[in-house]
């Protein structure tokens, strides 16, 4: 593993993301609402943009930890993901990703998605390399950090747990 030695703090709006798209047609499911899995792709794609800008770094989707779908996306609607990296670790960060559907013709906007992945910096050789520290300034983003933090602890104690079970 390579380091990023004396690198400063930064902080989280230097990073943030959004990426916006039209549904149409092609985007949609048998139902003829938008497939989840578009939906996921632009989750995947935003919080890649957010942990680039943030490392510097290429970097790869280590998990998509948590993924809701509060309300279905109609073709038609412009969906927006937008990207905070919520914290950093060694060489991975969580990457929180909030999506709202916009019918362009009311105006009406919905928060219809969140989603938290893992995304991990890779270096030229395509090793994990330490990621610079992250900046939470407002209440908020240092609510984030801390969540982000118990979900961490919470996949690890789990995954743990089942090794435990399995070693029995
Ligand atoms: C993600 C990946 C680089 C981790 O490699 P590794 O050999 O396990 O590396 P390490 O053990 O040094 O772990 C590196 C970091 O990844 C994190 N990590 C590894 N597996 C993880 C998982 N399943 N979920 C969350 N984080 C994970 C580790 O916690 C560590 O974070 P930290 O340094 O901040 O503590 C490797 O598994 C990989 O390349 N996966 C494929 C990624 C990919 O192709 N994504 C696109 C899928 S479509």
């Amino acid at each position: 593993m390579t380091t990023i030695a004396g690198v400063d703090p930064r902080p989280v709006r230097a990073s943030q993301a959004a990426l916006i798209r039209w549904m149409g047609i092609t985007d949609a499911n048998s139902a003829g609402f938008v497939h989840g899995g578009i939906v996921m792709k632009m989750c995947d794609e935003a919080a890649g943009i957010a942990a680039v800008k943030h490392s510097r770094c290429r970097v790869v989707t280590a998990a998509i930890d948590r993924m809701t779908f509060l309300h279905p996306v109609h073709v038609g609607q412009l969906l927006t993901c937008r990207a905070s990296v919520n914290a950093v670790w060694r060489t991975s960060m969580e990457v929180g990703v909030r999506v709202e559907a916009e019918s362009p013709r009311s105006g009406e906007v919905r928060h219809t998605s969140t989603a938290y992945l893992t995304m991990v910096a890779l270096d030229d050789e395509g090793r994990p390399t330490t990621v610079p520290p992250l900046a939470a300034e407002s209440d908020d983003e240092r609510r984030r950090e801390r969540e982000a933090g118990l979900r961490r602890q919470n996949r690890l104690d789990e995954r743990a747990q089942i090794r435990a079970g399995r070693d029995l």
